[in-house]
């Protein structure tokens, strides 16, 4: 992934995600690259359905814990619910703010954004993650950044080459916001069928991701109460009983 986003030709990172997590937008270069992939490592459309789940489990979890703002930080393309629709069902007067650095992401999230309620708002960003002062100080416009906020970095944070970069990134995304906020992630972690997997995602034009160990993913709470250590994010107050354990994995956690 380049500064400037994904290039407009070959599968991108949001497209072959959505494409693999069940939504419905994605060009042919995205799907060819998505169905090759499901096809032989089933292990990464179960990774990008459970993290479709988790943002819809920590969303509702956490408005219903009295958070009504949200910075969901690559937030890929939309896949229903999105993270406004979860929160506005909690609290109509949600307020979120959608930060990506895909220009096709935006176009689409804009036009949905005008589905929010009436008493909440939601607005898009063009942005890249890591120039946190501009997209803080863009998200002000729509988010009180005195009042507790959900920080969210879903499968995302593994196109950053270096864990340690990571982890500085979502330090300084929770260092600006106040005691009560949350923060969340997730990525795919460092097993066998993952490295297979993400060589041959690569091999076939996506974009690299980089895969984690639980502890370079914990690093990216440092200074945060993690809410349960850090797992596959399917065993995270799953949905249904006995759910299957996945190669995604993350946490929540709460700033004290
Ligand atoms: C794998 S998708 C995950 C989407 C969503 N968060 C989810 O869990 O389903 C990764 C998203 O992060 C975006 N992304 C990657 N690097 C980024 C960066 N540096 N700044 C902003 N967005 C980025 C990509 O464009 C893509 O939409």
């Amino acid at each position: 992934m380049s500064e400037h986003g994904p290039q407009p030709t070959g599968p991108s990172s949001a497209g072959t995600w959505c494409c693999l997590g069940g939504g419905q937008i994605y060009t042919e270069a995205d799907k060819e690259l998505a169905d090759a992939i499901g096809l032989s490592f089933p292990v990464v459309p179960a990774a990008a359905r459970a993290s479709r789940a988790f943002l819809e489990r920590v969303v509702d979890h956490t408005a219903r814990a009295g958070i009504a703002q949200f910075l969901d930080l690559g937030t890929g393309l939309p896949v229903e619910p999105n993270t406004h629709q979860v929160a506005q069902a909690v609290e109509k007067s949600a307020r979120i703010v959608y930060v990506d650095n895909d220009p096709t992401v935006l176009e689409h999230g804009r036009a949905l954004a005008n589905l929010g309620t009436p008493e909440g708002a939601v607005a898009y960003l063009d942005g890249d993650v890591r120039h946190v002062t501009k997209v803080l100080g863009e998200a002000a416009r729509t988010l009180d950044l005195n009042r507790p906020v959900a920080v969210l970095m879903l499968s995302m944070l593994g196109h950053i080459e270096d864990p340690a970069e990571a982890g500085e990134i979502a330090r300084r995304y929770m260092s600006a916001v106040p005691p009560g906020s949350y923060f969340a992630t997730c990525d795919s972690v460092d097993s066998s069928d993952m490295r297979a997997a993400a060589a041959a995602y690569a091999a076939g034009g996506g974009p690299p991701i980089h895969l984690r160990t639980a502890a370079e993913l914990e690093l990216t709470g440092t200074g945060l109460d993690l809410l349960a250590p850090v797992g596959p994010i399917s065993l995270w107050h799953p949905a249904e009983p006995a759910p299957q354990p996945v190669d995604q994995w993350g946490f929540v956690a709460r700033k004290p």
